[in-house]
């Protein structure tokens, strides 16, 4: 395998950056062409890697790659879920080398999606045309990518109900996360859930003089801050009635057990130039990222902003928050929680609109499950150390609907870093994170067959 891998190196590269080529960001509608041919380019790459039927199936929104290989219907069936879409690219002007002319440097590839995902989507792939080369599948497989997951995955949810029986599978594997290193591999256990909410406050008809007015008339950016500072207490706890009703307590044996992964408090502080951390008193920087829920603010706006001053009482304001859940809140409980609560401290003297966007389920799976034994054994193989389990801060909104609408657990197996910059201007990937995924999909197959 590491002789394949050296021997081609260049070429699987140039691979990758055909599809790292391409502007494929979701969220922008003047991109949509470049979404669409980004699923051309990565149905292209299945083709190519020797799968029976490849399709580009069109949805309400982008479209989503199907693809796959039946070897044999005795066999068990891997369905593997990436994301071809990426994030904006903006501030633009803080990127070394522009987004969508991938480079190394430093044995790092530096593009848009190059981590997230689509350099881990394309280890899927690579894996896939390794094991078929090598005429050593284990597995069938059955493969979807999407373009609408940076946009929370608003389609896809209709796509599995639709084709419920053609996805049929044993497992679903996803390579779309990360691990803590390359010397400290981990794989994640759980994915946090996500409610999102805008809030729109408005106050007198029009912006008004502030020395006429001001005094009299309550200030709409006033209101909205201090309603969004109380949401948080001195404990760091979420104030929203019953917001912590539904949270998963963790027993202490697997508080102790994801304890066990390395965190060295000052490095992360010295990373993010931090003096200090927050948070929910009583629980690890880990543990308030990975077992606990938050709210952030996201975006904050009113009045003027532009160069000097100008006297003016604002009409509105406006802000979107976040709330990341964990097992077992329900994404629209939580949101509706939310509204209840500030429609209910909001004062009188403001109007109040409130949009709900996109949100997603949190989920976790457990470290005895025959397919996340076989991941543990894959990566211990590669990386020579056993595995980690983390629960994971970020979300994946369609993995619960996996288990929700299909039946199944997921792996994710995931070779990204923290410091790969996802979503920021200069993302990357390191070119060992890439090889070493190669690497390990295939013994997962090969793990994974063994234990069925
Ligand atoms: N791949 C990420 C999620 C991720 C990254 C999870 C690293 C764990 C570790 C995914 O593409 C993502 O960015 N998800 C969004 C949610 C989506 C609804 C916009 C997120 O977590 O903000
Ligand atoms: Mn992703
Ligand atoms: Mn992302």
């Amino acid at each position: 395998m590491k002789q394949y891998l050296s021997e081609n190196s260049e070429k699987i590269l140039e691979e990758l950056f055909t599809i790292l080529r391409v502007p494929s960001i979701s969220a922008d509608s003047s991109c949509k062409n470049e979404v669409n041919l980004c699923a051309e380019a990565v149905a292209k790459l299945l083709e190519k890697a020797g799968m029976d039927k490849t399709e580009v199936i069109r949805t309400a929104g982008h479209p989503v790659v199907y693809s796959e290989k039946i070897v044999d219907l005795k066999l068990p069936t891997v369905l593997v879920y990436g994301h071809y879409d990426v994030q904006p690219v903006d501030p633009l002007n803080l990127w070394e080398t522009p987004p969508f002319e991938p480079v190394i440097r430093d044995d790092q590839i530096f593009a848009r999606g190059a981590s997230d995902d689509k350099g881990q989507l394309f280890i899927q792939i690579k894996s896939i045309a390794y094991m078929l080369h090598k005429d050593m599948l284990p597995c069938n497989v059955k493969f979807i990518a999407e373009g609408e997951e940076e946009v929370g995955s608003i389609n896809l949810g209709k796509f599995l109900r639709d084709h419920k029986d053609r996805l049929a599978a044993d497992i679903v594997l996803v390579s779309d996360t990360g691990m803590i290193s390359l010397e400290a591999p981990s794989i994640m256990i759980g994915l946090r859930g996500l409610s999102y909410v805008e809030i729109e406050m408005t106050g007198p008809n029009r912006d008004l003089h502030s020395g006429l007015y001001g005094g009299a008339v309550a200030n709409p950016a006033q209101v909205l801050c201090s309603i969004i500072a109380s949401l948080i207490d001195e404990n760091g706890k979420v104030t929203i009635p019953g917001f912590y009703d539904d949270v998963q307590e963790l027993p202490d044996s697997l508080r102790s057990q994801l304890a066990q992964a390395p965190f060295d408090l000052e490095l992360y502080k010295q990373k993010l130039d931090l003096r200090e951390v927050a948070g929910e008193k009583g629980y690890s920087v880990m543990e308030r990222v990975g077992i606990r829920p938050s709210l952030d603010v996201n975006g904050l706006w009113s009045g003027y902003i532009g160069e000097g001053a100008k006297t003016v009482l604002p009409a509105k304001a406006a802000a979107k928050v976040s709330m990341r859940l964990v097992p077992n809140q329900s994404s629209e409980k939580i949101t509706e929680s939310f509204i209840d609560h500030i429609t209910a401290i909001a004062p009188k003297t403001v109007r109040l609109k409130t949009i709900v966007h996109h949100g997603g389920e949190p989920w976790c799976i457990q470290t005895d499950v025959s397919a996340y034994i076989a991941a543990s054994q894959a990566v211990k193989e590669v990386f020579g150390k056993e595995p980690v389990p983390v629960r994971g801060g970020g979300s994946i909104p369609i993995v619960a609907l996996f288990e929700a609408e299909l039946g199944l657990k997921t792996i994710l197996l995931g070779f990204g870093l923290d410091s790969d910059a996802i979503h920021s201007p200069n993302e990357h990937f390191g070119v060992s994170n890439l090889f070493k995924g190669i690497e390990t999909v295939p013994l997962f197959y090969k793990y994974f067959a063994e234990s069925q």
